[in-house]
């Protein structure tokens, strides 16, 4: 049995479909039955409920030959580093409890840099915690989702302008998390995987590249402005994010501008993903 946690998300319902494709035993972990359909449609247990309760991840964790576990956001939690730490501990801990002997654990490309990243040292500190099992772990590292994009497509599409605060002559890993959940799924499949694992996209790309490749599959001219923090700060809290959230965020880009967030492994074919940033515009129009 494979406990796959956010099973009806975006990377686990992938793995969750990968492990189920090559007939593993699947325990599909989610708060909403409904959300975990599709997963129990192709054979995975819906084990329903909420990660902060110690006793539903214990059980979440029982008996499991693997473990496919991450790091959800929950931006109404109210402090975006408890609530990572609270749920990273509790993960680990239940883990450990239960004596997974091997473990896929979500991360991120520059979670090996301990401060100066936002939102990633999160995932490094998770990664020193996973590391102290006594199990063999495999962390998984991704670029920058094109799904980032999403939350800001709706604005994009209305404006025709995309802003932030990453330097547009920058090139970032850039991934599509079908490709995460791939890297994921096959990590599980292989009893011998251990150590860290990039995954790239098929090639870098700065922003003002993504956003017109993606605008061009869209049928709609888009382009990307670099603003000063402060503005972006203001236009983010304006739109409703927690100011902690923001800093997180403003932060992460100051360190892709530096060069902090880096990859360690390099483009290689190892790293490189098949799905293109065409590719996965083309799939949220079909959707
Ligand atoms: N954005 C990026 O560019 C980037 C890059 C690298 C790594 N990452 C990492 O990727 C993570 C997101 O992964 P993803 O996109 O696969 O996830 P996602 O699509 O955001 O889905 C989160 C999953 O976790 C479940 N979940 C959330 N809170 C839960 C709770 N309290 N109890 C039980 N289940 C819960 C959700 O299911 P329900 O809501 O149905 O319960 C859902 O299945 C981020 O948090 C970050 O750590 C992100």
């Amino acid at each position: 049995m494979i406990t796959v946690l956010g099973a009806s998300g975006n990377t686990g319902g992938r793995v969750a479909r990968r492990l189920r494709e090559a007939g593993q035993p699947v325990r599909a972990v989610g708060r909403d039955a409904a959300r975990l359909a599709d997963v129990a449609g192709i054979g995975a247990e819906a084990h329903v409920g909420d990660i902060t309760d110690a006793a539903f991840l214990a059980d979440a964790f029982r008996g499991a030959d693997a473990a496919y576990v991450l790091m959800p956001l929950d931006l109404a939690a109210g402090g975006y580093r408890a609530q990572q730490e609270q749920v990273g501990t509790a993960i680990t801990a239940a883990l450990g409890a239960a004596r997974v002997p091997r473990v896929v654990a979500l991360s991120a490309v520059g979670a090996d840099v301990a401060r100066g990243t936002g939102f990633l040292e999160t995932l490094h500190e998770q990664e020193q915690r996973l590391g102290a099992l006594d199990a063999q772990v495999t962390v998984v590292r991704p670029g920058l989702f094109f799904e980032s994009f999403l939350p800001s497509l709706a604005a994009m599409q209305a404006t025709g302008v995309h802003h932030d605060t990453i330097d547009p002559a920058v090139p970032l890993p850039m991934v599509a998390t079908v490709d995460v959940g791939d890297a994921a799924g096959a990590a599980l499949l292989d009893p011998a995987a251990a150590g860290v694992r990039e995954v790239h996209g098929p090639e870098d790309l700065t922003v003002p590249d993504a956003v017109a490749r993606l605008g061009a599959v869209l049928g709609t001219s888009l382009r990307y402005e670099r603003v000063p923090e402060d503005v972006m700060r203001a236009a983010l809290v304006d739109a409703g994010l927690p100011p902690d959230v923001v800093t997180e965020h403003l932060a992460m880009n100051a360190a892709f501008n530096d060069g902090t967030v880096h990859s360690l492994a390099g483009r290689s074919p190892a790293t490189t993903t098949p799905t293109s940033i065409e590719d996965w515009a083309r799939s949220l129009v079909a959707a």
